[in-house]
C-alpha cells in the first residue's frame, strides 16, 4: 500500500512545495549558499523532502531580523495582544491537528495515536498556558532602608533574542516548550530544528504567520548542529540559548556561549531509574514501567531505562514486563494500530544495536527482544524490538549510558536504601519513578532521588503547569510551569531618589 494514499490533502500539498524554504523576517527564503539537505521517513528510509540548509550567514540574517523585531514591532505589541496571538496559534494547531500529526509521524516515526492524541493537544495547551502568563508578568515595588526618600522597584523585562536548538525525538513539543514562554514574555526567537526532523517546525512557521505574528518575531532555520547550531550558540547578538539534546552538545553550547556570556538553559539526557517495590500494584506497574521505557521507541530524555525491582518479586515482575513487551505492536507509525514506531535514523539504529551487542558481551541477557526487526516492510526502516535486559550489573555500560532506544536494564534490589544508592549512581539526574502503596516509602524515595522530576505510581506524565528539568548532568533551568519565565526574563532594579 502506498503510504501517500493515506495522507491528508493539506499535507500532500505541503510536501509538494519543495525544496522547503526557511523562515527569516516573515519571508520564506533559500539558504544564502543555495544548499539543501534531505529529510527521511524513518519507517521506510525514503526521502520525504529536501530542505534549505541554514549556515552561519542565514543564522546571522535571522538573528538580525529577530533583533529588529524585538526592539521594533514586537516591543509595541501589548501583553494582551501577545496572549491573543498565542491563543490564535493554539487554535490553528488544533484546526490543523490531523495534518500536523501525520507530518510528525512521517518525519519522526512516532505512532499516529501518540502524535494526534498526545503531541498535538500538548502543543496547543503549552501555547495556551503560556499565553496566560503574558498578562501576568510584573516587577515589584520594594521598600529599602537607605537614608532619604526613595521609590524603588523592579521591572521584569524580556531577555531579548532567543536561540532555540531542539532535538528530533519530540520535534514540535520541544520547540513549543521554548517558543511559547519566550513569545509570551516578549522575546523574539530563532529556532533551529534538528536536521532529522525539520518539517513540523516549518509547518509551524506557516501557522505562526497565519496567526498574525509580526515578521521577524519567529525565524526558523533548519540546518546541522556544527554549522547552523554552532553559529546560533556563538552569535554575539543572541541573548539566550534554550537547548534540548545530548549532554556532550550541551557542553559545547556552554563553551560557545562564553563569547557574549549569553544565558543558557539545558534540558539534556538521562538514565532514569524506575523502581518497583514488592507491595506495588503490579497490574498497574507492568504496563506503567513498560511504557516508561518503550514509549516513542525509548527515544525520550526521561525514559525509565533502569528498572529496579525488589528481590522478592523480581523474577515474576521481569518476566511479566518481558511478556508485555512481546505484545507491543511495532510498525509504521501511520498505521493506527502501531504502538511503537522505528528509531529516528540509521545512525540511531547503529547506536542502539551497538548497545544490544555490548550488553550481551558484558553478560546481560535479553529476555525479550535484543535485535533489529526486518520482517516485511520493516527491513527498509530502522526498527528494533522492545528489549528487556536481565543479569545486568549496575556498572555495565547498558546500565550507565543513555541508549535512547527501547532497551531497559532490569536490576534487583534488597531494600530502599540500596535502591536509592543504585538509582543515584549516575551522572544524570533527570527523572525517577517509584511504584508502591506505602506512602512513607513513596515520600522517602521522592526526596532521596537526585532528579528533577519524580513520578509515583505513574510515569512520563506532563502538564504545562509542572516544571521539567534536570539535576546533575541532565542540565539546568526548568521548562514548563512558572519557572520557565525566569529563563526568558531579566530583572532591572530602579532607584528613584525623591529627596
Ligand atoms: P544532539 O545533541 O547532537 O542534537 C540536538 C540538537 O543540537 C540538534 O538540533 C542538533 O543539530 C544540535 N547540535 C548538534 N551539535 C551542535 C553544536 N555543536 N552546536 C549547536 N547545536 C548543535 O543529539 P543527537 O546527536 O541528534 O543524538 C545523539 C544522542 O543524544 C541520542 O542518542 C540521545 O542519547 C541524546 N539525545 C537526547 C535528547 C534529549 O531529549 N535529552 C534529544 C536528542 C538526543
Ligand atoms: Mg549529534
Amino acid at each position: 500500500m502506498a503510504v501517500t494514499e493515506q495522507l491528508h490533502p493539506a499535507l500532500l500539498s505541503f510536501l509538494k512545495a519543495q525544496p522547503k524554504r526557511m523562515l527569516i523576517d516573515g519571508k520564506w527564503v533559500e539558504a544564502v549558499s543555495g544548499k539543501t539537505f534531505e529529510t527521511i521517513n524513518p519507517a521506510t528510509g525514503e526521502v520525504l523532502a529536501s530542505v534549505a540548509e541554514a549556515d552561519r550567514e542565514d543564522i546571522d540574517r535571522a538573528v538580525k531580523a529577530a533583533r529588529r523585531a524585538f526592539h521594533g514591532t514586537w516591543a509595541k505589541v501589548k501583553p494582551a495582544d501577545r496572549a491573543r496571538l498565542l491563543h490564535r496559534l493554539a487554535d490553528l494547531i488544533e484546526a490543523n491537528g490531523d495534518e500536523l500529526a501525520m507530518l510528525e509521524v512521517l518525519d519522526n516515526g512516532m505512532p499516529i495515536t501518540m502524535a494526534r492524541k498526545g503531541m498535538v493537544p500538548r502543543v496547543a495547551e503549552l501555547l495556551r498556558y503560556n499565553a496566560g502568563w503574558a498578562t501576568k508578568i510584573h516587577g515589584e515595588t520594594i521598600e529599602t532602608s537607605v537614608p532619604g526618600e526613595f521609590f524603588t522597584y523592579t521591572l521584569r523585562e524580556p531577555v531579548g533574542v532567543v536561540g532555540a536548538i531542539v532535538p528530533w525525538n519530540g520535534p514540535l513539543v520541544t520547540a513549543t516548550w521554548k517558543l511559547a514562554p519566550a513569545l509570551a514574555v516578549g522575546c523574539t526567537v530563532v529556532l533551529k530544528p534538528a536536521e532529522q526532523t525539520p518539517l513540523t517546525s516549518l509547518r509551524l512557521g506557516e501557522l505562526i504567520l497565519e496567526a498574525g505574528f509580526p515578521a521577524g518575531v519567529v525565524n526558523i532555520c533548519p540546518g546541522f548542529g556544527p554549522t547552523a547550531g554552532a553559529a546560533l550558540a556563538e552569535h554575539m547578538d543572541v541573548n539566550k540559548i534554550a537547548f534540548t539534546g545530548e549532554y556532550t552538545t550541551g557542553q559545547i553550547i556552554v563553551k560557545a556561549s562564553a563569547g557574549n556570556l549569553k544565558r543558557v538553559s539545558l534540558e539534556l539526557g538521562g538514565k532514569s531509574p524506575d523502581i518497583v517495590f514488592a507491595d506495588a500494584d503490579l497490574e498497574q506497574a507492568v504496563p506503567g514501567t513498560a511504557w516508561g521505557i518503550f514509549r516513542n521507541s525509548g527515544q525520550v530524555c526521561c525514559a525509565g531505562s533502569r528498572l529496579f525491582v525488589e528481590q522478592k518479586v523480581y523474577d515474576r515482575f521481569v518476566s511479566r514486563v518481558a511478556e508485555y513487551a512481546s505484545t507491543i505492536r511495532v510498525g509504521n507509525g501511520l498505521d493506527p494500530s502501531t504502538q511503537m514506531g522505528p528509531l529516528i535514523s540509521q545512525e540511531q539504529l547503529d547506536r542502539v544495536t551497538g548497545y544490544l551487542r555490548v550488553g550481551q558481551e558484558e553478560g546481560a541477557k535479553a529476555v525479550v527482544g535484543g535485535e533489529r526487526l526486518t520482517a516485511g516492510e520493516m527491513g527498509k526502516g530502522y526498527f528494533v524490538s522492545p528489549t528487556v535486559f536481565d543479569c545486568v550489573r549496575p556498572d555495565m555500560r547498558v546500565a550507565q549510558e543513555e541508549i535512547f532506544g527501547p532497551v531497559v536494564a532490569a536490576i534487583p534490589f534488597k531494600d530502599l536504601d540500596e535502591v536509592v544508592a543504585l538509582s543515584n549512581n549516575t551522572h544524570y539526574g533527570l527523572a525517577g519513578g517509584a511504584w508502591t502503596h506505602d506512602v512513607r516509602k513513596a515520600h522517602r524515595v521522592a526526596k532521596a532521588l537526585q532528579a528533577g522530576v519524580i513520578w509515583v505510581n505513574c510515569y512520563t506524565v506532563f502538564d504545562p503547569a509542572m516544571p521539567f528539568g534536570g539535576y546533575k548532568m541532565s542540565g539546568y533551568g526548568r521548562e514548563s510551569g512558572v519557572h520557565t519565565l525566569e529563563l526568558y526574563t531579566q530583572v532591572k532594579a530602579v532607584w528613584m531618589n525623591l529627596g
